[in-house]
């Protein structure tokens, strides 16, 4: 059998940005990423990655990543970091210090211990 890390793979993206654009029913408690403009901010960081000639990523759109609390919600890997991105400045934040020259951006970091508090009295 052939293992995932046998494979001499040169991968068809660099980076994806999934940007959680679910849905829920207004007054759910969770709320949900797309009442709070996601829709909008996945399709602004959108145009602006491919204004900026960035064919290595792609911006995903993405169903609930289970972080609803902290949203707009968006996670880029292969880095595993994740965002909380509220305003079109943050998309422009993550476009030209994360995506474009390869830093953090600490203020909108959601960090491991960043758990709703749903999901942690429920483990
Ligand atoms: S609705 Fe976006 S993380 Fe759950």
């Amino acid at each position: 059998m052939t293992k995932v890390e046998d494979l001499d793979l040169v991968p068809y993206f660099d980076t994806h940005v999934f940007c959680c654009i679910n849905q829920r029913a207004k007054g759910h408690p969770r709320g949900c990423c797309q009442e709070k403009g996601s829709v909008v901010l996945r399709n602004y960081l959108k145009t602006r990655a491919k204004e900026a000639g960035l064919d290595r990523v792609r911006i995903n759109a993405a169903q609930c990543l289970d972080r609803c609390e902290y949203g707009p919600v968006v996670v880029i890997y292969p880095e595993g970091v994740w965002y909380s991105c509220r305003t079109k400045e943050d998309m422009d934040e993550i476009l030209e210090r994360h995506l474009m020259r390869g830093e953090v951006v600490e203020r909108l970091l959601l960090r491991p211990e960043d758990v709703p508090a749903r999901a942690a009295s429920a483990s």
